[in-house]
């Protein structure tokens, strides 16, 4: 059955490496039948998490802030696949999808929790200039435990730091082939 993916994109180099993995992820998942809407963050006008726990998951538009996040909200609700694709930023994910992340919170808050379970899966893509992915493979995997959301796989792409660096490496057709198994 196809599935619908919404894919999480915090580099703000839109030809860049990550953004690269996520055409290839794309380009597969398209080829397996199923539907990919991806948000460039960078692009976007998203604020950071106030922290004021006022958010209702209920509501169409569940945070107190106005802004783009409200463009994202809809895609989560009726995902069945998240993709968290980042360049890795100081042995972490980038503060574009960082700020992204936590104002999906809201979906946590209120009458009820529209973001944890609900049969959701996600996969992590990354380009690094080194291999230093240990610290983020924690975070991520504590949030997929928090958000239990099942992990269908990691790309993590270290050895790239200009852009183009990536094209012709292997990562790129395992990112292919990672969209591609999702069924
Ligand atoms: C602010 C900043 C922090 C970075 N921190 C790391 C790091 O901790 N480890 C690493 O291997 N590369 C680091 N890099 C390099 C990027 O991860 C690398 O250039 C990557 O390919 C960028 O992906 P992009 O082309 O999708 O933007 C950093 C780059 C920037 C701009």
């Amino acid at each position: 059955m196809s599935k619908k993916i919404v894919i999480l994109n915090g580099s703000p180099r839109k030809t860049g490496n990550t953004s690269a993995l996520v055409k290839a992820f794309t380009k597969g998942a398209k080829s397996a039948g199923n539907s990919v809407i991806e948000f460039f963050l960078d692009s976007m006008n998203i604020h950071g998490c106030k922290g004021c726990f006022g958010g209702h998951s209920s509501k169409e538009y569940p945070c107190v802030q106005k802004d783009d996040m409200d463009k994202i909200y809809p895609a989560v609700k009726e995902c069945d696949v998240i993709v968290l694709a980042t360049p890795l930023y100081y042995w972490n994910m980038s503060g574009q999808i960082r700020t992204a992340i936590d104002r999906l919170f809201a979906l946590e808050e209120g009458d009820g929790n529209l973001l944890r379970g609900h049969d959701r899966t996600s996969a992590l893509l990354m380009a690094a200039e080194g291999h230093g992915f240990d610290d983020v493979l924690l975070y991520y995997d504590h949030l997929m435990e928090h958000l239990r959301w099942k992990n269908l796989g990691h790309v993590l792409a270290g050895g790239n730091e200009d852009i183009g660096d990536i094209e012709g490496k292997p990562e790129i057709q395992k990112a292919f082939e990672l969209g591609k198994s999702i069924q």
